[in-house]
């Protein structure tokens, strides 16, 4: 075969942020929007990418790159390749675009090398994928949206245990919203970060967390005990319990981690306030998305109460997406 087609998604964490890196749980999902990466061998060493997302997908060829180099490390005989790279997320916005992107070329390049997808390899392709971030990008993630979108199932959430980092562990967790009579709705604050960026607050917080930092190490300890309990309470249908554990883990990240900010922690109050069961800033924070929890009926009226507080604070509309659990990454 010469052209293979590949989708990863991106992921949305319901719980558990800034536990992957140390030794914690979290409690993601696959959503629907993704990254589709149509890879065709060439003749010679040569790897080509288009996008169409230029300009800024030409920040896109360093993860490519790393991938690549990651697969060649493995052993693979990668040759050489173009690559034309489509998305449906917004990049950079806390749905973990990077991820999809490389997990989507990963996946792609396995089928044309005519590797079968199964466990074994979806795990150690989302390790290539958080190796290509790591130490190509120099984005030092902790490896739970990589494992989101290799792995991610419909009508699950995954519980990841990262106290082994060599191996994660990954139990699945029934998540049925619909069933329930809840809809899971992100929103896109609009505000951008870069986990890539050496000083900013990512990486800062993971040296804060490898120094000690006991307010710090209060949030991850606090964190860990709420997926657990989400978790639990997710899978009996107890919504109204998860909401809660979703607003003590806003609370926890605004206060003691510090990695919230004043657009997210709107939004969090804005839906709390037209009635939400719950909602939290999802991702590393300092922008990107929260993840809100609310019944069917109050879906429209959660939706307005958060557009109707940026207006009033002067900020652009924020973009809303209803999510539910998606099938991680495949061959398209
Ligand atoms: C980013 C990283 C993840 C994780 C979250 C915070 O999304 O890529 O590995 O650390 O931030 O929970």
């Amino acid at each position: 075969m010469t052209t293979v087609r590949a989708t990863a998604p991106g992921r949305v964490n319901l719980i558990g942020e800034h536990t992957d890196y140390n030794g914690g749980l979290c409690l993601p999902i696959a959503i629907p929007l993704g990254t589709t990466a149509t890879v065709t061998r060439r003749d010679d060493e040569a790897v080509h990418v288009t996008s169409d997302r230029a300009p800024e997908g030409s920040a896109w060829r360093q993860y490519v790159d790393g991938v690549v180099a990651e697969l060649r490390t493995l052993g693979w005989a990668v040759p050489g390749l173009d690559i034309e790279v489509t998305s449906t997320l917004p990049l950079g916005g806390g749905l973990s675009s990077s991820a999809a992107l490389e997990c989507a070329v990963a996946t792609a390049v396995a089928g044309l090398l005519g590797h079968e997808l199964d466990s074994h390899l979806r795990r150690v392709l989302a390790e290539v994928a958080r190796r290509a971030e790591t130490l190509h990008v120099g984005a030092p993630t902790g490896g739970m949206d990589q494992l989101a979108s290799m792995l991610g199932w419909p009508d699950h959430a995954l519980l990841l245990d990262f106290a082994d980092l060599e191996r994660p562990g990954v139990t699945p967790v029934p998540c049925r919203p619909g069933a329930a009579g809840v809809v899971l709705l992100v929103t896109d604050t609009g505000v951008r970060h870069r986990l890539a960026d050496g000083d900013g607050g990512y990486a800062q917080r993971r040296r804060e967390c490898e120094a000690g930092d006991p307010r710090r190490w209060r949030h991850v300890r606090s964190e860990n005990e709420r997926v657990r309990a989400a978790a639990a309470a997710m899978e009996a249908g107890a919504w109204g319990r998860v909401g809660e554990l979703m607003v003590a883990s806003h609370v926890s990240l605004r206060d003691d981690f510090e990695v919230s900010c004043r657009e997210l922690d709107l939004t969090v109050e804005a839906a709390l306030a037209a009635g939400a069961l719950g909602s939290r800033m999802t991702g590393g924070g300092f922008g990107g998305c929260t993840i809100t929890v609310t019944h069917e009926g109050r879906v429209d009226a959660v939706r307005d109460g958060i557009d109707a507080a940026y207006e009033a604070a002067g900020l652009p509309r924020p973009v809303h997406h209803e999510v539910a659990p998606a099938e991680g990454a495949r061959l398209t």
